[in-house]
This record gives C-alpha cells, structure tokens and sequence, in this order.
C-alpha cells in the first residue's frame, strides 16, 4: 500500500503510479525525476507490491546505460568493473560484525554491492537511497546554488546506480528491498533494524549528524560506520570533523571526518561501545577506470548500543 502521511491510495493505484514513471519525460531527461514518484512523505515502499513495481520499471534499463560504483562478481562468474573493488575485503568493510539473521539497514548503497554480499550472508536487507524529489546534497560553487546540476547528477550518475542495483537484484535473485527519500527525514514505516550500516557517505551529507541521528533511532543493536581516513596530521581518535571540499569532486565532498568524531557522534547517540579498526580498500581515484586502482585508506568504527532509544 503507498500512502502519503494522512492520505491512503490502493496498492494497484501505487504500483501503476510506480509503473508509469518509466515513460520518458521529453527527449533532455532519461526518466522524470525531480518531483518524481513517489512524492514526499509517501509511505508503504516496504510493500511487496511497491517493490515488485519498482524492479519492474527498472527492468527495461540497458546494461551498457548502467553507471558501476563497486566491482562485481555475477553469479555466472563474470566481473563488472567498479570504482570500488571491495571483493575479499567485505569483512574489513563491516568491521567484523555478523550480519547473519539481522535487519540491516544500508544507506547509500550505490551499485548494492554490500547490500547483496551481506544478503549472502544471511541477512535481510533494506537499502535506502536518495531519489524521487530528494537528490543528494551538493555545495553551492562560490555561494551559488546549482538546481541543474543536482538534476545532471542524479539523472547521469545516481539514478544509473540504482539501475546496477536493481540489475544486481535480478542477477542475484535478491529479496532486498529498496526504499528512497530524505535521509534527514527517513520514512516513518521502516521500522527497526538490529544493524545500520552508513558507508562512505558521510562525507557525502551537509549534515552527517542528521542522518546518523536519524539512523540511530532506528537502530536496536550496532552503527557500522565507514569512510575513508582523508587526514592524518592528528591521531586517529582525534575528535575533528574537518570541512574539505576536494578537488575531484568538489561539489560532492563535504567533510573529512576522523575516527574520533564519529566515535563521539555516536556514543552520544546511545552507541557508547565502540571498537575502530583501519583497513585499505581498491579505488580507481576519481572513479577514473583508465587510471591503475590505489589502496585507498578507510577506517569503520562498530558502534554498540549503550542505551536504549526511542522505539527500541
Ligand atoms: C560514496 S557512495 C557509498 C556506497 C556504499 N555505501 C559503499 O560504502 O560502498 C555514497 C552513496 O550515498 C548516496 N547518497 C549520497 N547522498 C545521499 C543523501 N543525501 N541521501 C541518500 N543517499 C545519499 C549516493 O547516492 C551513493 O549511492
């Protein structure tokens, strides 16, 4: 059933909305995006119906279309490449923490390959992502705001991303399910999950402390925090969250968090047992696959709940 806060639609009027959003908008767009379906505050993405209709809209999506941000090994044994190969490195990913018989939740799965490896696993997955009316968050450029580009980027990359994923879903038979929207704001009926995962996306976020609170309060169990070590003048547990558009990706990266930041986040959260390890990852450095993959340098820190939330 999709539902709006305070409005109820049929599940068949949901699935057909969902349906129709595959017919192309105009020549100058792949698919409408921004508003798109579902609108703000829709609720019931959960539903098998919704999720039947949404892998069956991103069906028609043309392999050679897809944008790959992880490696992948299919079940027939052949390798798509990624800007990210995690492949044997999975555990180090997740901190060590069995996943086996959980609900996870995972924001910003990208292509899913985290999603699908911890599905293998053994558990049941829920991946959330921006998308609909929501695109991610990118800095103004010199305190202009670009509405444009937000557009561009969710067209050309982040919605290509979720066509891998669901090209994945149909490659690995998968039960996971896929939920979009504000991470700011996550949508009231997910739940609760006894393990989150954030992966590389802090960085990402204008305000990490909101979608990790947001994680938080519907986490009963463990944070599994990623991202990569951008600094190293101070010591690891240094508690500094340091404002560092790059480069390459100067409208995406917001932030180098240290280890120590993220620690202090999410003990304040309830999340008071902590444990950080280091570990290096494969990364073709500004997704360039024409350049040789670097060992990128990530630390996770596991963080146990200490306290109990709201709801758990
Ligand atoms: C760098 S990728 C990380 C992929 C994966 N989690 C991993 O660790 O390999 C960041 C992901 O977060 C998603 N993302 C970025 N900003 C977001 C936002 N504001 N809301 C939801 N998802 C977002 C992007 O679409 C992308 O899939």
């Amino acid at each position: 059933m999709i539902r709006r806060r305070g409005t109820e639609r049929t599940g068949d009027a949901g699935a057909r909305a969902a349906t129709s959003a595959a017919s192309p908008a105009g020549p100058a767009t792949r698919r409408p995006l921004l508003p798109s379906y579902p609108p703000r505050d829709y609720l019931g993405q959960l539903d098998p119906a919704f999720q039947a209709a949404l892998s069956e809209r991103r069906a028609g999506a043309d392999l050679s279309d897809l944008v790959w941000y992880h490696a992948t090994e299919l079940p027939d044994g052949r390798v798509l490449p990624g800007a990210w190969d995690l492949r044997g490195h999975e555990p180090a990913y997740l901190g060590g923490v069995d996943v086996a018989g959980k609900r996870v939740l995972e924001l910003g799965p990208a292509t899913g390959y985290l999603t699908f490896y911890m599905e293998r696993m053994g558990a049941e997955v829920v991946s959330f992502e921006a998308g609909f009316d929501v695109p991610i968050d990118l800095l103004p450029v010199r305190g202009v705001d670009h509405p444009e580009e937000k557009l561009r980027v969710m067209q050309e990359t982040i919605d290509r991303n979720h066509d891998a994923w669901w090209y994945l879903h149909r490659q690995f038979e998968s039960r996971a399910a896929f939920v979009q929207g504000n991470i700011y704001d996550l949508p009231a009926d997910l739940g609760t999950f006894d393990v989150t995962v954030v992966g590389a996306i802090l960085l990402h976020l204008r305000e990490p402390w909101g979608a990790l609170a947001q994680a938080a309060a519907r986490t009963t169990g463990t944070m599994i925090v990623t991202e990569p070590l951008q600094d190293d003048e101070q010591p690891p547990e240094s508690n500094i969250m340091r404002f560092s558009p790059s480069a390459e990706h100067h409208m995406t990266n917001w932030w180098s968090i240290y280890p120590g930041a993220v620690v202090s986040m999410l003990s304040r959260l309830g999340f008071g047992r902590t444990e950080t390890t280091m570990h290096s990852q494969r990364h073709h450095l500004a997704h360039d696959m024409a350049a040789d993959a670097v060992a990128q340098q990530m630390y996770t820190v596991v963080g146990r709940r200490s306290v109990r939330g709201p709801g758990t």
